[in-house]
């Protein structure tokens, strides 16, 4: 068992930066996708060049009070190179936590998409990151200015901008919205079709977790997720990640121990506290985490290029559970390497640095200390990591030290419905297989228009990503249903 202090950062870990890993290092990766796929699928036509242009647009700082009146320049891109004028549809990615242009480079399924329905593209920043700071450089100084980071703003800063562009483009005045988003930009995409459902006619949200909250789903569905990922891709391979956690326990206890890990995984900065091993152990379960998060079927590039499949290349390191601790850590190390040095560069390793970069880290650490509580627990028998409960005080603790606030666990279910949402509809949920995310998803349609799209083979929303020639059929058949739906809404919203 960790000590309550490690399990504590590993908790905050889990509210704290795992999401913010579904992006801003999936994103990052399917810029090489679509290198990857021009290489291998030379016949298949260009993406349209990814040519948008970045406009910026005045937003209350707060939409929901009177009292602050001031605004902020809230920036957005827009591709019209395929729209069919007037009104044809609006393709509206509702941007999450990180630069928007990092989501509209990196969304290929709407720029492969965007001739075939004569769609505009836009794609909004949501508040707090990239360039569209409310406080300018203050913005993260003090709890005071951060007070308007909330899904529900930015869902108000989404269906402003849509009435804005609808009345100042020429031509979109009847031109209906479809909203698109993955990860947590899925859950704004759901959210705004329940909310603005006459804003947009639509919505596909790809690898959305909407009911990773209270006790809508089990809290230990996403470890076995993970885990289900490392068993199905070589024999021993959970099992010898299961038993790493004992031999590194056992080797912490001396002096010579830590001196030993520290060599063994080439760390930059030698283990020397409790509390360092703890960050050790949790650096570890992170880059699990990311490699079923980036099981994909080709080569990407995320810290490091990656192989295709990633995890069956780990896992062909891992093929001895029972041997010795050191040799069974040796082999740990083997397998991490694939992740942080597939090219071979690394100087050494360094446990303060997961995939994630900084770039949405902060925010999203905020927003998961206020309304985004997500609960996370393992037992070590139905999955491969150490037991751990979920424990809201401690997290709510730890919250209060770095921002000032507490959170509200219940806030989202009841705002958002939970799992009481069959009133609303025109929505696509679609999920893979391998993505541990997909444990807090709507995996079953739950009326003719809510309707769960299920990617076996897919890992976190491959089907986001643009074509690529070793796409597995289940994927390609998704972003079709996807098409006809989406082609579906357009025509029922020209009916009425
Ligand atoms: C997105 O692409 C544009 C144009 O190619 C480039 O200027 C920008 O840096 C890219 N953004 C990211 C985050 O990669
Ligand atoms: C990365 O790989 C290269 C080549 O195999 C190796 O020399 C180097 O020590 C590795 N770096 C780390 C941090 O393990
Ligand atoms: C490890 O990463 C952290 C966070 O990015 C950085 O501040 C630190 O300088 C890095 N340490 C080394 C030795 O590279
Ligand atoms: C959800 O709806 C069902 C049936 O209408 C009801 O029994 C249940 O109490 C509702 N749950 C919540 C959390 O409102």
């Amino acid at each position: 068992m960790a000590s309550t202090e490690s399990y504590r950062s590993i908790i905050h870990l889990n509210g704290g930066t795992w999401l913010i890993l579904a992006l801003n290092l999936l994103w990052i990766s399917a810029a090489q996708s679509f290198h990857v796929s021009r290489q291998f699928a030379p016949a298949q036509p260009p993406n349209p060049g990814l040519s948008y242009k970045t406009y910026y647009f005045n937003q209350k700082i707060d939409h929901f009070g009177f009292y602050e009146d001031a605004t902020f320049k809230q920036r957005y891109l827009v591709s019209d190179c395929n729209w069919r004028k007037p009104a044809g549809p609006i393709l509206f990615y509702t941007g999450n936590e990180g630069d928007i242009t990092l989501f509209c480079n990196n969304t290929g399924f709407m720029w492969d998409v965007a001739e075939q329905l004569g769609a505009m593209l836009v794609f909004a920043e949501h508040r707090y990151y990239g360039e569209s700071m409310p406080f300018g450089d203050l913005s993260y100084s003090d709890p005071k200015y951060l007070n308007y980071l909330t899904s529900e703003q930015a869902l108000a800063d989404f269906a402003v901008l849509i009435k804005f562009l609808k009345s100042s483009i020429e031509g979109a005045k009847d031109s209906p919205v479809i909203a698109l988003g993955g990860s947590y930009g899925g859950m704004l995409a759901a959210w705004f079709r329940m909310k603005y459902p006459q804003v947009v006619v639509g919505a596909l949200a790809s690898s959305a977790p909407i009911w990773q909250f209270e006790d809508l789903v089990p809290c230990n569905t996403f470890y076995q997720t993970v885990t289900n990922d490392f068993k199905k891709s070589g024999p021993g391979c959970s099992e010898s990640i299961l038993n790493s956690w004992a031999a590194i326990n056992h080797l912490s206890e001396t002096g010579d121990g830590l001196q030993w890990l520290s060599d063994a995984f080439h760390l930059c900065s030698p283990l020397k506290t409790k509390e360092d091993v703890g960050n050790f152990k949790g650096w570890l379960i992170e880059t699990w985490t990311n490699l079923a998060m980036v099981d994909y079927p080709y080569p990407a590039n995320f810290l490091e290029p990656l192989p295709a499949w990633p995890i069956q290349v780990v896992c062909k390191f891992l093929r001895n559970p029972k041997s010795g601790e050191k040799e069974l850590l040796q082999d740990i190390f083997q397998a991490v390497n694939v992740y942080y040095n597939y090219t071979g560069t690394a100087q050494c390793l360094n446990t303060s640095q997961t995939a994630s970069g900084s770039l949405g880290d902060l925010g999203w650490t905020y927003q998961a200390c206020t309304e985004m509580v997500m609960p996370f627990c393992s037992d070590g028998v139905n999955d491969m990591f150490e037991p751990h409960t979920w424990d809201f005080q401690a997290y709510s603790d730890d919250c209060y030290k770095q921002w000032g606030v507490r959170p509200r666990a219940s806030w989202i279910t009841t705002v958002y419905g939970g799992k009481n949402i069959t009133s609303y509809s025109n929505i696509i949920f679609s999920n893979g297989g391998l993505d541990p995310w997909s444990a807090g998803g709507v995996k079953e349609s739950l009326s003719d228009s809510l309707i769960a799209i299920m990617i076996p083979e897919g890992a976190h929303h491959l089907d986001l990503r643009s074509n690529n020639a070793y796409d597995p059929k289940s994927v390609l058949q998704a972003r079709a249903m996807e098409v006809e739906y989406m082609k579906k809404w357009i025509q029922e919203s020209r009916n009425n």
